[in-house]
């Protein structure tokens, strides 16, 4: 049977423009098309629930299918399928607990110390900030650290290498667009190709750095509160209880995965939020009000309970992550046909669906006004005002961002630390309306994004 989806619609998806055209084809409720590949458009909120959650056992992969010989470090939690992702995220999952998110605080706290020194050496001798690769820096010591379980040193080492390959591997690469392409495309041509997709080269210094803090680790009886750790216990347990342990390198890959999908998440939104913060002043003070309100009911410190229970906080961080989600999409494969709710419509199996997160935090029907940065949109008198579904930064459903905790834990942090040190105001040229950069997949300003900081 032709799927009906491809019959009716053939909107052409320019992907260069991809962020601006997403939201004009919100409004076209239907399908489109990728070269040949039919893809269906979810824009209706209760349809996305279906999707991502319900009727989940349609849709539980994103169509990701890698050869894993060549590309060892791609068995992560992001690409797995089918029952591999089903073990995996089972296994992962008691990783994420508040409890031990509360154990790995500290680490925050001291990857912070340097950050700070850096904006204030810039503010003595008034330079501007450039945002982007300050926190940047912050972003990969905690992950590194919490990840890998070793002091990255971003700050004092601008060439530390895990900054340097996180910076390779998030950039523009032909190859990675390439992949991208080919995943929708022609996903059966992606399986067969003998193509490298993480350079051999970094490849090897992930692995080799997961090998040597687990050879550390055994050798020296070291113990640490980190995802290394984490995963080194359940290999144990695994042993224990007769079942199949994880290899070397499917630790290291599932490191790998956090390191990606964690240090330039949390970044993007803590320089975007601090732009916001910078042009509207009035939020500023607000927060840092709160900020320290709820240091001084703790000694004068940030503690985790602390951090997580500031409410403005908390409202500034979503309705960023609102106005510029990291991840503007979801995607789902469709794995057997599947018949809309109340439509003769059918998505046969193998259909991809997109999901314009973009699109649905741009809809005035629940963000008047959207291009407005209104923290106020997230406070509870407000927040049960708009259908669910609407704000989707860490996805739904049962494959929805797994580190989400970690990810708001750090944002929120790294803002509190310099919200309480410093007054951010707008870098030199720089214009409220951001430009950003359609070569990469996580949304990124075009260009450096620069900030002035005053000391408080
Ligand atoms: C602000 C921070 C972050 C944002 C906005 C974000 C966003 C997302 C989104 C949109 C997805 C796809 C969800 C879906 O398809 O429904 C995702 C998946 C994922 N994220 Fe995050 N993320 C963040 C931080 C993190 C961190 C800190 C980690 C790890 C430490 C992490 C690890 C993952 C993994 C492993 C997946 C794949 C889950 C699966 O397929 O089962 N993320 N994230």
């Amino acid at each position: 049977m032709e799927n009906p989806i491809t019959a009716q619609h053939g909107l052409k998806y320019d992907l260069k423009n991809a962020h601006d055209e997403l939201k004009r084809l919100r409004h076209k409720h239907g399908g489109i098309y990728l070269i040949h590949q039919p893809v269906y458009l979810c824009v209706d909120p209760e349809v996305c629930k279906l999707i991502l959650t319900k009727d989940f056992q349609y849709f539980g992969g994103r169509g990701a299918s890698f050869d894993y010989k060549k590309n060892p470090l791609g068995q992560h939690l992001f690409n797995l399928e089918g029952e591999a992702w089903r073990n995996m995220r089972v296994k992962l999952t008691p990783t994420f607990t508040s409890g031990k998110m509360k154990q790995m605080f500290d680490t925050l706290l001291d990857c912070g110390i340097p950050m700070l020194e850096r904006i204030d050496e810039l503010v003595q001798q008034k330079k501007s900030l450039d945002i982007k690769e300050i926190v940047g820096c912050y972003t990969t010591d905690v992950i590194g650290s919490c990840a890998f379980g070793l002091e990255c040193n971003s700050f004092k080492d601008p060439k530390s290498e895990f900054r340097k390959n996180g910076r390779i591997l998030l950039s523009a690469r032909p190859i990675f667009t390439i992949a991208i392409f080919l995943r929708f495309v022609m996903p059966s041509i992606l399986k067969k190709i003998p193509v490298k997709f993480i350079p051999q080269d970094i490849e090897d210094f992930f692995v080799g750095a997961i090998k040597s803090v687990i050879d550390h680790r055994s050798s020296n009886n070291v113990y640490r509160n980190d995802f290394v750790q984490i995963l080194l216990d359940m290999q144990e347990k695994s042993k224990a209880d007769g079942q199949e342990p994880m290899t070397v390198m499917e630790i290291a890959a599932q490191s790998f995965v956090f390191f990606i999908a964690g240090f330039e998440t949390s970044s993007t939104t803590m320089s975007f939020c601090l732009h916001e913060l910078a042009f509207n002043q009035d939020v500023q003070d607000k927060l840092r009000n709160e900020i320290k309100k709820t240091m001084q009911e703790n000694d004068g410190k940030l503690t985790y309970d602390g951090v997580m229970g500031m409410k403005y906080l908390d409202g500034v961080v979503n309705e960023t992550l609102r106005k510029y989600p990291p991840l503007p999409m979801l995607f789902r494969k469709c794995d057997r046909d599947y018949t809309l709710k109340d439509t003769n419509t059918t998505l046969e199996a193998g259909t991809n669906v997109f999901i314009s997160i973009l699109g649905l935090h741009y809809d005035e029907e629940y963000y008047p006004n959207p291009e407005k940065f209104v923290p106020e949109r997230f406070m509870d008198e407000n927040k049960h005002s708009r259908p669910q579904y609407t704000h989707l930064p860490f996805g739904e459903g049962p494959r929805n961002c797994i580190g989400s905790r970690f990810g708001l834990m750090q944002t929120k942090t790294g803002l509190a630390m310099i919200l309480n040190k410093f007054r951010v105001l707008p870098g030199p040229g720089e214009t409220y309306k951001i430009n950003f950069n359609p070569k990469i997949t996580i949304m990124t300003k075009k260009g450096d994004l620069l900030l002035m900081a005053e000391n408080l």
